[in-house]
């Protein structure tokens, strides 16, 4: 299909509203049965199979599984066989030990013709494992043809953040249209294929091995704000009636594993369930912050969750620095110097983020920082300049869309993360030249 039907085709759809609910959708009246899930013979000579995306036995808030209709079962297909891993890489992550300095990245380069959306999938580290199903994977990707190939991950849920060009993805649970300033969530083990929209397409992607992302609490703020549920779009069901070749691409256990199954398996004509793909536009982040002064920490701007074994503690959090006011009075404005127990993987999809200067050699849209747990960090010198000596209007903060990779531990790089052309040089001179003002005499009371 080219660029131009695919765009045709993605600005046409229609979705349900809502996260986490109980959807159920239907391609064909009657596909979708009443009243049970395998019943003797599921209509339409479909097949009946459950996709479960947390144990059976989780509790009922964070239980995610759906039921498919489908032309055959995922189970009729051949043997798997090793394939090349390309540039992806999975926990435990020990190419390299953990670094402690700040680190940044320009874009990736551009990839040669013909790489898809999986191909052009770039690892830059990660920390924990995912056969034990606790981490994260940070990936950068660069990508110029659209995907023939069905991908599915057993190792966790791929939240993609495009950045530039538009993205169909053609799941089993229906299609799905994301665009820059948009993210899309495919579930662990969700077969989905990603259609280009424009000439290509550059982004980032956070792996989660562990809990499914769900919706922060919301404590004191009430029963609104943040990420809004009803924001949250699912597909309607689409399937394929495809006979023929189709390879089908599985990550599994940290490697890439590959099958011709005859038939295409996005052939699931009708489902009910929450364990589903979604699209979130973060233009939609309802931002809540200060009306004094100081500023509440960047937990505040948190879209999605993953919670670890430990209470408070996200295995990774999802952050968005979207549109907002600046009201403080006789506050410093941008974010404040930071130590952090925490790990900090910061990626930029527009403009610039208020903490950095922008331009060529800077944080840049497609580039990445890492802030590791405990490295210094903070406005760089000309904003700290700026920002102390700003008289303190009200101030929109509305030319840029920066988000944050925030995970419980250390993200260890790859080798190719840590020896790539594009990791910037010289990250720590934006700190060089913060000189002292301390004047212990001058009689100032603070
Ligand atoms: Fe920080």
């Amino acid at each position: 299909m080219s660029s131009g039907d695919a765009r045709k085709t993605a600005e046409g759809l229609t979705y349900l509203s809502g996260f986490g609910n109980e959807h159920a959708s239907q391609a064909v009246p009657g596909a979708l049965p009443d009243g049970r899930n395998s019943p003797q013979r599921a209509p339409l000579g479909l097949y009946a199979e459950q996709l479960s995306g947390t144990a059976f036995t989780e509790p009922r808030a964070h239980n995610r599984r759906s039921w498919l209709y489908r032309i055959r079962p995922s189970a009729a297909h051949p043997a798997f066989t090793r394939v090349d891993d390309g540039a992806l890489r999975t926990g435990p992550f020990t190419e390299t030990v953990p670094d402690p300095n700040r680190l940044r990245w320009d874009p990736l380069p551009e990839p040669p013709a013909g790489t898809d959306l999986l191909a052009g999938l770039w690892t830059l580290g990660g920390n924990g494992d995912a056969t034990q199903r606790t981490g994260v994977a940070v990936h950068l990707y660069h990508a110029n043809a659209s995907m023939e190939r069905v991908f599915s991950d057993a190792d966790g849920e791929l939240l993609i953040v495009p950045e530039h060009g538009g993205l169909l993805l053609r799941t089993e649970f229906g299609l799905l249209h994301a665009e820059p300033g948009e993210v899309a969530l495919v579930p662990r083990g969700v077969r989905f294929r990603v259609d280009l929209l424009d000439a290509s397409a550059r982004g980032y992607v956070c792996e989660n091995y562990g809990a499914p992302f769900r919706l922060p609490d919301l404590g004191p703020i009430g029963a609104n704000g943040l990420a809004n549920p009803r924001d949250f779009r699912a597909p309607v069901a689409a399937y394929e009636d495809v006979e023929g070749p189709v390879e089908v691409v599985n990550k599994y256990c940290g490697h890439l594993w590959s099958a011709t199954y005859g038939h295409s398996p996005l052939d699931v004509v009708a489902w009910h369930g929450n364990h589903l793909p979604y699209v979130y536009d973060l233009r939609r982040f309802n931002v809540i912050g200060s009306i004094s002064y100081d500023h509440p920490d960047p937990s505040i701007f948190t879209v999605l969750t993953s919670p670890s074994d430990t209470p408070g503690l996200a295995g990774v959090d999802f952050v968005v620095f979207a549109p907002r006011w600046l009201v403080g009075e006789d506050t410093f404005r941008p974010p404040y110097f930071h130590r952090n127990v925490m790990s900090e993987f910061m990626g930029l999809i527009e403009g610039a983020y208020d903490a950095k200067t922008a331009g060529k050699g800077g944080f840049v849209p497609g580039g990445g920082s890492l802030h590791n747990m405990m490295s210094a960090h903070g406005p760089d010198r000309e904003t700290f300049d700026r920002a102390s000596a700003a008289e303190l209007r009200p101030q929109k903060i509305d030319d840029g869309l920066a988000f944050m990779f925030e995970t419980r531990w250390p993200i260890a790089l790859t080798g190719q993360a840590a020896g790539a052309d594009h990791l910037q040089p010289r990250y720590d001179d934006v700190w060089q030249g913060l000189e002292r003002h301390f004047r212990p005499s001058d009689g100032t009371l603070h």
